[in-house]
Parts: structure tokens; sequence; C-alpha cells
């Protein structure tokens, strides 16, 4: 190792190069111990030019203990690492604790930001002034981490703590305030072992007296130590912006996985997960709340109303009246239109309200590749089953959902979800849910416009009341009328009211459907406001969200938090987001109007608008957002930058659909023009379906590009990048696919291993469809021997699959079996069961459970198979399943079904640039079903599944009592089963049963041996 030091923006930069082995431990705590005497503010490590960290060294950055570290203090700030030394640092937990930033810029930028995780604590006797001296920590410790909003309610909380833990354990106690990533805990251990006898079961323990903590915490609970006493904790939530500004460090999620730098948990924006906060002025609508709760019964609540119907609203006050402790709640916008994210957002929500559900949800959610239905939902919902109590998600404005894995996972939740869980959906739409069957049996309620209403009497407390109007009770019943008791429509024409003098001509100009009126009125009501205001709000307008910081930023003026206050309590559309009224968002009604009129009157002024938002989020560490804008300004430099640099943390999480949004937000040059970006592109939209020519134009500009080093995925070459994709995308030509294997085999090198074998699975894979595998299968058989599957689940699964194909293919079917099985249950276990590359596992399994007459098992698995490779990067494994799929059928009885699957698989094939194997295959398959009427043999009846599992073993020439060994069953079942069998067959000896079976098909072998003609000819095209 090598260390050299500078100094830069008055912090130590140590830039560590070569290799970070044991010996360079002491080495390197020395190093850094050695700069802690300074006290500079900081010490950042460049680890750019480390090739290797050994797990213990990279120990020494977590176990180093000073005075002088720490915050306020010597932050000590790591940077620049590359995927495996990054890969390392998150396995030993380190980003746990330290900050970890892509560049050095970065890291100089933001190396006085408050680390995620910091802890005081305080050791108490068991005396009367203890409370007191809690009450001052909390305090003291809250102002010096900067969190001064929170001091209050954790000296409270304190102060609560100590009291109880003074009064009912009389021991020695220790008062602990933690920073765990967004969220401020206040605990308080005692030695006291018995746990308080009167605490419920649902934590609302009025036993202890702990009213402050029920009022105050989000959360709070007691635990029993293992080194003995108690622990009783509350958490506080930190304030949105501060969530903002700890964008990069840790990670969020307490229990979820050790976080990758930047990854995509970090931007899980909480103020999502928290209803709007109810405003003073507000009609109650009681009776409105009571339907509600009425209707609570039912499975699933529907609020479908256009926009500004008061929907948010009521289940904002209905949540503050019931107590939000039951109420899960999402605000759900257009970037979560990712299952994956989707998902993530609704368990954070419910873990708000119940913490012991979604723990492993989360870390499921949190893998390359997630299958809902399998891995997320049923434990999820078996968990909620187990909660006991009554709880409601209530997910608003769900007519921004329109990807259909969102759809279907809720319909599938839903269609599962256990009694006492309920469902509410707010939306402008009716969703693409079993709604009319919900509504058959009982179990869907539903609240409409007409119901949402304001009556004439709501509406007189509207605008007379709260809004400070007189007017006259025609006036209002008129407009009630006009409106039909709209609720934005009635606060639009109470607002350009204001300080008219004829209030009844004015209500007599306007009429229209709701479209007309909110256009109408929101510009009256925008020209009624002061120019400043006015600037402010059509500015302000291009965000999705806002806050003081940010549209300071992006006036470049002072006082916006001020002004968002103002204009919150004058009711002009703005509503809070948090109880902290950090952040806040305009009806969606209403931005829309002021973004068109800012388009109106002064569009030149929209990019640059964005632009500033666009770094402000950047800084902020909101990538997604930073995104968005930077794409919305015509920046696709930048944003093309970002993608780039981040997607493979979204893609190794399961975010892939928030990737091809982003992808979608550049126009074609963008991505072309930018090598790294292309690369994504070619991945990301050929597993999501583009056709073979968008992607080999993404791959070929990849190749343009010229720029060789190291992708910012941590691949070894743009040339490598492209070959390794071709290897996987295998669209329809295997000669150049297995080409593109070798080339990538090739470049990888002998250096990284693990590229050199992400290539020879591809590899192994594309030679499988070329029919050629058996030239790697030593390889193959190398990899699954050595590579654990942790490491590279991809490579192991498909090396496994092509195995068992290929022991297969030589009637090793035991083999065959005993690999398929590994192969899917890696893949399971892996969470690749949804990975279309993946598809050729569950093939080989449905093919090897088909050879031992396992029949119905065997059509579930290649169905599968199926549905994972439906798009035209996996059309060859898709001919493969089908024609695996259709023997089958038959065996099945279905002959008619497995002709039309051998029709699709032939219009497949024929159209195939290199069709490899696969029109051998076919021509046996279609041979197989032609021989079944034609034939003179034909089977008097189907035979069933147990007769066809016998039938496999008739041409082996074990005695009855064999078979019966083998199958467990007894030797009369089988001896009547083989009789069944000769009658069907209309045979009268083993060997004529054996005969008319191999002619009906029914009888496997050999299927997929290959005529040496075609290997010959797909060997010369790959060389
Ligand atoms: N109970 C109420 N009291 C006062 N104003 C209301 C009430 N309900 C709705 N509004 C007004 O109508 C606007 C739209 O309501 P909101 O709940 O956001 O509608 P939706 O969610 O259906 O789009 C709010 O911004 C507010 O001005
Ligand atoms: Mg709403």
């Amino acid at each position: 190792m090598r260390i050299q030091q500078s100094s830069q923006q008055r912090c130590v930069v140590l830039t560590l190069a070569g290799r970070l082995d044991l010996v360079a431990a002491p080495q390197l705590q020395r190093a850094i111990l050695k700069q802690l005497a300074q006290q500079p503010p900081a010490i950042v490590c460049d680890l750019g030019q480390v090739e290797a960290i050994d797990p213990l060294c990279a120990g020494v950055f977590t176990s180093i203990r000073h005075p002088a570290l720490g915050w306020p203090g010597t932050a000590l700030v790591l940077c620049g690492a590359g995927q495996a030394v990054a890969d390392t640092l998150i396995r030993q937990g380190v980003a746990r604790y330290l900050a970890i930033y892509p560049s050095l810029d970065q890291a100089l930028a933001n190396a006085r930001v408050r680390p995620a995780r910091l802890r005081e604590r305080l050791v108490l006797g068991p005396v009367p002034t203890a409370a007191g001296a809690g009450r001052a920590f909390a305090r003291e410790v809250c102002a010096r981490w900067g969190l001064q909003e929170l001091a209050e309610s954790a000296a409270l909380l304190a102060s609560e703590l100590v009291t109880n833990a003074v009064v009912h354990a009389g021991t020695a106690l220790e008062l602990r305030v933690e920073l765990r990533d967004l969220r401020l805990q206040v605990a308080v251990h005692d030695q006291n072992p018995n746990l308080p006898r009167s605490l419920a079961k649902d934590g609302t323990d009025r036993g202890l007296g702990l009213l402050m903590v029920d009022r105050v915490a989000a959360a709070w609970g007691v635990r029993q130590d293992g080194a003995g006493g108690k622990t009783v904790w509350c958490r506080l939530d930190l304030p949105a912006q501060d969530s903002a500004a700890m964008a990069v460090g840790t990670d969020t999620a307490e229990d979820g996985p050790p976080d990758a730098i930047s990854s995509p948990g970090r931007d899980l924006v909480r103020s999502k997960l928290a209803a709007q906060a109810p405003r003073a002025g507000l009609i109650p609508r009681v009776g409105l709340q009571a339907l509600l709760q009425a209707n609570l019964s039912a499975k699933l609540v529907l609020l479908d109303a256009p926009a500004g119907s008061g929907k948010t609203t009521l289940l904002a006050q209905w949540r503050a009246a019931v107590g939000p402790r039951r109420v899960a709640w999402v605000s759900l916008d257009r970037g979560d239109n990712d299952p994956t994210r989707f998902w993530i957002y609704v368990v954070e929500a419910l873990r708000s309200v119940e913490p012991g559900v979604g723990a492993t949800a989360l870390g499921v959610l949190g893998r390359p590749t997630v299958d809902l239905h399998r891995e997320v939902l049923p434990g999820l919902l078996n968990e909620l089953s187990g909660v006991g109590s009554e709880l409601v998600l209530v997910l608003d404005d769900y007519h921004l959902i329109t990807n259909r894995s969102c759809h279907g996972s809720l319909g599938f939740f839903l269609d599962h979800l256990p009694a006492g869980v309920h469902l509410v959906l707010a939306t402008r739409v009716d969703p693409p849910l079993p709604l009319a069957r919900m509504r058959a049996r009982g179990e869907l309620a539903e609240l409409r416009a007409a119901d949402l209403q304001f009556s004439d009497q709501e509406a007189s407390a509207l605008l007379n009341g709260a809004m400070g109007l007189q007017l006259a009770s025609q006036d209002v019943e008129r407009l009630a009328e006009r409106t039909e008791g709209w609720a934005a429509g009635l606060v639009l024409a109470g607002l350009s009211l204001r300080g008219r003098q004829d209030p009844s001509g004015f209500i007599a100009s306007f009429q229209g459907d709701n479209r007309h009126v909110a256009d109408f009125l929101g510009a009256e009501v925008l020209a009624r406001q002061p120019e400043q205001i006015q600037r402010f709000l059509l500015r302000t307008s291009i965000l999705e969200r806002l806050s003081g910081p940010l549209c300071d930023a992006l006036l470049e003026a002072q006082g916006s938090a001020e002004l968002l206050a103002e204009l919150e309590r004058s009711n002009l559309f703005l509503v809070a987001l948090d109880d902290h009224r950090r952040w806040y968002r305009y009806h969606q009604l209403f931005a829309e109007l002021l973004r068109l009129e800012l388009a109106h009157r002064q569009a030149a002024l929209v990019p640059m608008l964005h632009r500033r938002a666009a770094a402000w989020h950047g800084q902020a560490g909101n990538l997604g957002e930073a995104i968005d804008h930077a794409s919305a300004a015509g920046d696709f430099t930048q944003a093309a930058g970002l993608i780039a640099r981040h997607w493979l943390s979204y893609w190794r999480r399961g975010q892939r659909a928030t990737v091809a949004r982003w992808l979608d937000g550049l126009p074609d040059q963008a991505i072309m023009a930018n090598p790294p970006v292309a690369y994504v592109a070619a991945w990301i939209r050929g597993y999501s379906g583009a056709s073979k020519q968008q992607t080999e134009d993404w791959l070929a500009a990849l190749e343009r590009g010229g720029a060789e080093g190291v992708l910012p995925d941590g691949v070894s070459s743009l040339a490598f990048g492209a070959n390794l994709a071709r290897a996987a995308l295998v669209f329809d030509d295997m000669g150049r696919s297995a080409a593109a294997g070798w080339r990538a085999l090739e470049l990888a090198g002998p250096d990284s291993l693990q590229f050199w074998w992400m290539a020879q699975s591809a590899l192994g894979h594309a030679l499988y469809l070329s029919g050629r595998a058996a030239e790697t299968r030593p390889q193959l058989e190398e990899l699954v021997r050595r590579v654990p599957a942790a490491a590279q689940p991809v490579a192991v699964v498909l090396s496994l699959a092509v195995l068992s194909l290929l022991a297969g293919d030589q009637d090793d079917d035991r083999t065959a079996m005993a690999l398929a099985r590994r192969a899917a249950t890696t893949a399971d276990a892996q969470g690749l069961s949804a990975e279309p590359l993946c598809g050729i596992a569950y093939a080989a399994l449905g093919r090897a459970l088909a050879r031992q007459g396992k029949l119905a098992e065997a059509e579930a698995q290649l169905r599968r198979a199926l549905e994972l490779v439906e798009i035209d990067s996996m059309v060859g494994q898709r001919a493969l399943a089908l024609l695996l799929l259709a023997p089958v059928r038959r065996g099945r009885g279905d002959l008619p079904g497995a002709r039309v699957l051998v029709k699709q698989a032939r219009e497949l094939i024929e159209r195939f640039t290199d069709p490899g194997s696969l029109p051998a295959l076919l021509e046996h398959t279609e041979q197989g079903l032609a021989s079944a009427p034609r034939g003179r043999v034909k089977a008097a009846a189907p035979l069933t599944e147990r007769e066809l599992v016998v039938l496999q073993l008739l041409p082996a020439q074990l005695s009855t009592r064999e078979i019966s060994r083998e199958l467990s069953v007894s030797v009369t079942t089988i001896r009547s089963q083989v009789q069944a069998i000769y009658r069907k067959l209309q045979a009268s000896t083993r060997a004529e049963a054996v005969a008319h079976a191999r002619k009906l098909g029914l009888l496997q072998a050999g299927q997929l041996t290959r005529p040496a003609a075609v290997a010959s000819r797909t060997q010369q095209a790959d060389r």
C-alpha cells in the first residue's frame, strides 16, 4: 500500500493506492491517527487507486477510536472506491458508519455533513434530579447535532423515560441519545429485568404513565436486554429537510441490507409516507368521516372522484381523527410506476405503523430481480395476518399508477389481504383491479364524487366561515350548484370573490364543467395576487415538491420558507407534506394551471428553472429528482452523466423501471452520444422488450464511442460490455451470440475472474442454443464447482441449467434432474425467479420432470419459463420452451394444444437469422406429434399421470417388483397399472406396449440429440 497526503479545502486527503492487505492495516491506522492530531474538519481517504482491500483492513475505518474523531470534530470520509472495493466496504458494514462518496469532489463538498449514525450516553443514578439532568442532556445533544427542531421533544421523552426508570426500576440507568439514519432514538436502560407488567400488547401503555411518549414519539417499545436489565426506547423522525441533507452516507432502512453507494434506498422520500398535515380552517365534514369509517368494514374502500373533490383532505382529516397509529399512508407519484419502488413505499408505510412487519420483504426488494408474487407478498401477507389489530393502508393518488405489474401485484395483495387489514385507494379513475368481483362479494365500498360534494351548509361554512366572505345565502347556493359542490371549485371561486363588489354578477358569469371552471377561476385567482406572489407561484410551479431552501435556490432569493407558510395559510392550494412544514406541494390542479400559465408567459425561463432545481436536488443527493429536472431542462448531458453513474445500483436493487423511466426522459441522440448510457439502454431496454435492431444500435454506439477504460459499473471495457450484452441477449441469432460470447471471454482476460465467469456462462447458454454447448461443458462444470451462487447468481443458474439440458440430451435423466433442481432452487433463492435470462432454468426443470412422467409439474415449470421469456431478446429460449412443452401437452392428452405450441415455435424459428439447434428439435417434436394420429397405433384412452410414470420404466426391463420398489408403490398397484397401460395402448406384451408408446411419443428419449450437420455449420459462424 502507498499513502500520499495532501490538503484540500482545509481537509486532509489521504490518497491510498495498491492493495490494502492485512499488513497495511496498522500503517493505515497510524496515518489516520497522525492526521487527527491536527484536528482538520475532515480526513478524506481517496480509494480511487486501491486495487483490493482485505476485510480486516476495511475494519480499520470503523474501529479507530479517538476523542477528536466524530461529529462535531474531525469527520472520517471515504471516496472513489471501485466496485470491488466498495463491495467489501459495504459487506463489512463500513457504509453504515462512514459516508462513502463516489468522487473526491463530492466528498469534499459534503465532508461536513452530519454522519448518519451518532450516539451519546449519560449514566445517571436513581435520584430525583436525574430527570432534569436527562432533559438537559438530550437538549444539548440535539443542539450539537443540529437537530434543534427535535430538541424539545427529545428532552420531554428523556425526562419521562428517566422518571419512569427512577420510580419503577430504582437502579442505575443509562440515557442514550442516538441518531440512526433518519431517526432519533431516545432510550433509557436500567438494570431491573422485569418488563412492565401493565404493558399492553398494542403498545398503548397508559399504565406506565408514559403520556408524553404516546403523544410525542413516532414509535416506542420496551425490550429485555441480553446482558440483563431492559431498555425503553422512543423514536422521533427527522424533519424532511434533514432527511434530504443526509441523502449520502448510510442506509436508511434500519433492518435492510447494508447499502451500496448512492443506492436507491436513499432517496426514499419520507414525507410521502406522511399524510398531508391538515391545516387550520378546514371544514370538518364529520358526517363524511363517519361514512368513511363505516365503509372500512370492507376490504377495499375506493375514493374515486375528480381532482379537487376533497379526497385527500377527507382522508387526512379522518386519519388525524382516528389517530395515525393504525393508518399507513403513501402519497404516490409518477415515479412509483416501478413495482419495486412501489412496494418499498408500501412496506415502509406499513412498517411505520407496524414495525415488526416487512423486514424480509424490504431485504428481498433490495435485490436485483424480485418476484413479487412469490417472494415478497406471501411473506408480507403472513406477517400482516399475525398483527392482530386493525390496520388501514391508504394509497393516495393511485390514478398516477399505470404500470401493469403494480396493478397486478396490488390485486394479488388485495385477494389475500388478511381480515383486519383494509386498503383505501384515492383515485381519479377506477383502477384496473377486480372491482366487479369484489363488489359482488361485498368486499368493496365506494365513495364517489356525489358523496364528496359540499352541501350548501358546508359551502357556506367554507366561503363565509373559513374564507371570511360575506355572501348572501342565494349566492352560496348558486355557487354550490354551479360547481356541483366541487371543493376546489368552491375554493377557487371564494378566492376570486375576495374584495369583489358584485359577487352575484361574478357568480353568474362562469359555468361549464370542472375543467373550464378551474381554468377560468384559476386564472382569476392568479391575476388577483400581488406581482411578487404571482412570480413565486409561476416559477415554483415546475417543482413536484417545494421547500424553503429549494425555492430560494430556484428564485435566487431569500425568504421562501416564510412565503410558503403564508401561501398555505391563505389557502392557495399549497399543502404541507409534513408536520414540520418543511415540504409542500401544490394541488395538482393548480400546479397544472400555473405551469401552463408559466409556459405561456415566460417559456424561456422554464429550462433555467429546471436547471437550478436539478442543481439543488443534485447537491441534496435526490438523484431521481435531479435527473428529472436535468432532462426537463434539456441538459441531457448532465442527466445522462447521472444515469451512467448511478444506474447500476438501481438495477442491482430491482428498480429497472425507474432507470427505464430516466432513459425515456432522454432523446435518442442523447443516448447515442453517450456510450455508457447507450450501454445502459441496451441492457435495460433489451431486457424489457426492445427489438434486436434497437439494441444493436445502442451497442454499436457504445463501440463507436471508442473510449476505452472502465465503465461506470466497473466493466473493464466498452468492448467487453458490448459483447457480453450480445452474448446474453440472444435474440434470434444463436451464432452471433456465441461469437460475441467467445469475444467477451477473450476481452475479460484471465485477470478479472468475475467478468470471465460472466462471459463463460453467457457463452455456454448461447452455445447450447447453437447446439454446441458440449464445447464449454468442462468450463461450465468448473464454474458451478468453484463459483459461489451468491457471488455470481446469474452465471451459476445459467450454467446449471445448460448442464442439465446437456445431461438430458444424453439421456442421463438422473443428472439432468439433479442439476435442473439445483438451477431452479438457486434461481429462487437468489431472487432470480423473475429474471428473463433464468427462464431456461425452469425450462430445464420442466424437461427433467417430463422425463419422469410428472407431466403436470413439468407443465407448470415450462409455463413459468415461457412467462419469463416473452420478450424479443429471449425469443430463442421461448422457442425452446414451446418445443419442450408440446410433448408434455400431448402426453396429457391434448394433441391439438400440442400442435398449436409447435406451430408457434415454427413461426418463430422460421424467422430466425440463425436458429442454431432449434430446427432439429422442431423437426423431432413435429415427427413425434405427426406419428400419433396417422400411425396405426392409437391409445384407446389417455394414460393417467401415474400410468405415464410407470410407462417410462417399462423399457428398462425391470421386474414388476423392481418397478414397485423404484416408485415406492405396492406390487399389486403396479400390476394393475401395467395392465391398464396394455389395455389403453392396445398391446399384449411389454415390448409391444413400449413400441406403441414410442410411436405415440409417450416415451421421451434423446429429443435434443442433434444431427452433426447443424453443429458444424454454427461452429464455423463462431470462429
Ligand atoms: N374539508 C375541506 N375544507 C376546506 N377546504 C377543502 C376541504 N376539502 C377540500 N378542500 C379544498 O379543496 C381542495 C382540493 O381538495 P383535495 O382534498 O386536495 O382534493 P383531491 O384529493 O380530491 O384532489 C383543497 O386544496 C382545499 O382547498
Ligand atoms: Mg388528492
